[in-house]
């Protein structure tokens, strides 16, 4: 699938045409042609994309579009949507977009009925958040719950949590919701401070019920509410997400309060299933089927729209362009939104742990870059931090900004302000101010340099009506598809993370080493085991 693209007659036009766009500003191209912002404007269900600030001419999007065609795109989203087993190196469907299909879809994936268990599984989670949320569900003193706690790790944490930041507004049950993630003790720490654990709810959220993050604050939680409230508190006060049922039960926690999904489910694409439970607690069922109407939009999307007018087919292919053919390293994801203040964080799990990839998918080696590194802030605060490396550094950052119009709250002149600072980054950030500009401002010759903005620095902008349910919905799934076009043009298994396994078996290795007088063996190499003998000086042992 894909990967052969790479350096192939396409590639190599895109190359040659590279070498004739490399050298145009954005302010040619705009000045010569004032169709352009008509033309590279695309909708998908509530996203407007403006990709006119980019570095591209309509040929250039021709041919990315060509060789998207050419790596087979359509065929793969097909493969990808119909349940074939495209992450090959686990044998498993990729199947995110089976978590949002309406109730009357159909889709049978190796003999089973997926829509009906995906459907089973939201109705039990709604039922479940109803009952919290209407407080019939009673904690072992009789009091409702005030606050879920979600301890997971990664997909079981980034995606709700981010989710629930991003939807705060729509939190009306009265009932917030903390995100415990870190082994640092410090974590469940400052998240347990000012609970009551009688009106407190622990959802303990884990795809494989065997992450040592998880499982070890897990643990702690219980104990520091069965102290409070004794053992046979715990069946009012523990639930659990997990695929894992036999685990869930070893652990102690009743598997009527499980909500299970599938291993065709990507820890880092699940949040819109019962990993997401915690959020639906929050903001309730209704409006988390809201937000999965918003994630199906943008599926439907992707699959039906020609590749020109196809937001995540267009924004993949710009971070080919990027990556490949500039040479950039990241991207940058600039919300203009407070409330998304985690989205970027997200997305760095979702990108990174998809994309960092060395091999394609039948184990060859890549032959050209892959997995652009995500990162970001918030606008406006992102201005007065690292802009300036954005305007005037020697590194290309290609960057999406996402707005929106509806403001926060009734502060209308407020909502202004940031979105003026918003259209005003991405025009000085295309279109520069050129020495002469500057000079004409009776700046000092000597200090006109300094002021140069060199400007040609390319940007998305991203502009919905509101941050809903159904928007975020819609954002998560555009971001999802533009990993997928990137992994099917370079080649690789989007779906796998072996990377992150060697790190995870060593800690184990090392930690007993830390604690005792015994040399930390084969886990060691000189420079970890002299770091160990420090650490255990400076712990006294
Ligand atoms: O860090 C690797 C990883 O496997 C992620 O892919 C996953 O989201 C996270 O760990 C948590 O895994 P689990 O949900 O099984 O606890």
């Amino acid at each position: 699938m894909g990967g052969e693209v790479v350096r192939g007659v396409e590639w190599e036009g895109l190359r040659k045409h590279f070498g004739e766009v490399e050298g145009r500003t954005l302010r040619e191209l705009f000045a010569e042609d004032p169709g352009r912002v008509a033309r590279m404007g695309v909708q998908a269900g509530d996203l407007f994309l403006d990709y006119s600030k980019h570095r591209v001419t309509d040929e250039t999007v021709g041919l990315l579009v060509a060789l998207a065609e050419k790596a087979g795109l359509r065929d793969a989203v097909e493969r990808m949507f119909s349940g074939e087993h495209i992450n090959v190196s686990e044998d498993r469907a990729v199947l995110h977009t089976a978590l949002r299909l309406p109730a009357d879809a159909s889709l049978h994936v190796d003999g089973q009925d997926v829509v009906a268990d995906v459907h089973e599984v939201l109705d039990k989670m709604g039922a479940f958040a109803e009952k919290i949320r209407s407080k019939e569900w009673r904690g072992a003193t009789g009091e409702p719950i005030a606050t879920v706690v979600n301890i997971g790790i990664g997909g079981s944490d980034l995606g709700p949590a981010m989710a629930y930041e991003a939807l705060l507004d729509y939190a009306d049950a009265g009932i917030t919701a903390r995100f415990v993630s870190n082994i640092d003790p410090a974590d469940l720490d400052g998240k347990l401070r000012g609970l009551d654990p009688a009106t407190t709810l622990f959802v303990v959220s884990s795809k494989t019920f065997t992450t040592i993050e998880t499982l070890t604050n897990a643990r702690v939680a219980r104990s520091w509410l069965v102290d409070a409230l004794g053992e046979d508190a715990v069946g009012k006060h523990f639930a659990a997400v997990s695929t894992n049922a036999e685990k869930v039960a070893e652990f102690g926690i009743d598997t009527a309060n499980m909500f299970g999904f599938w291993d065709w489910v990507g820890g880092r694409y699940s949040y819109d299933g019962a990993i997401g439970l915690s959020l639906m607690v929050a903001i309730g069922p209704a409006r988390f089927r809201e937000m999965l109407d918003g994630f199906h939009t943008i599926d439907e999307h992707f699959r039906t729209t020609p590749f020109e007018k196809n937001m995540p087919v267009l924004m993949g292919m710009l971070g080919i362009w990027y990556t490949d053919f500039f040479g950039a390293q990241t991207r940058a994801v600039l919300p203009y939104a407070q409330r998304l203040h985690r989205f970027p964080a997200y997305l760095q799990q979702l990108t990174m742990e998809s994309n960092g990839k060395s091999v394609k998918a039948d184990g060859s080696p890549v032959e050209v870059d892959t997995g652009e590194i995500f990162w970001g802030e918030p606008g406006t605060n992102g201005q007065h931090a690292f802009y300036q490396l954005l305007h005037q550094g020697t590194r290309l950052v290609p960057a999406d900004f996402i707005g929106f119009a509806e403001p926060f709250a009734d502060q209308a002149g407020m909502h202004d302000i940031l979105t003026a600072n918003l259209l005003a980054q991405t025009s000085a950030l295309a279109f520069g101010k050129t020495a002469a500009e500057i000079a004409a401002e009776g700046t000092p010759p000597e200090i006109v340099p300094h002021k140069v903005m060199p400007g040609n620095r390319p940007t998305s902008t991203i502009l919905a009506p509101k941050l809903t349910p159904r928007v975020l919905g819609e954002l998560v799934a555009l971001y999802e598809h533009v990993v997928f076009v990137e992994g099917v043009i370079w080649g690789i298994d989007s779906f796998d993370q072996w990377g992150v396994e060697l790190g995870k078996k060593m800690a184990l290795g090392l930690e007993p080493a830390l604690t005792s007088e015994e040399p930390p063996g084969d886990f060691a190499d000189a420079s970890t085991e002299s770091l160990v003998r420090r650490y255990r000086a400076l712990r006294g042992r």
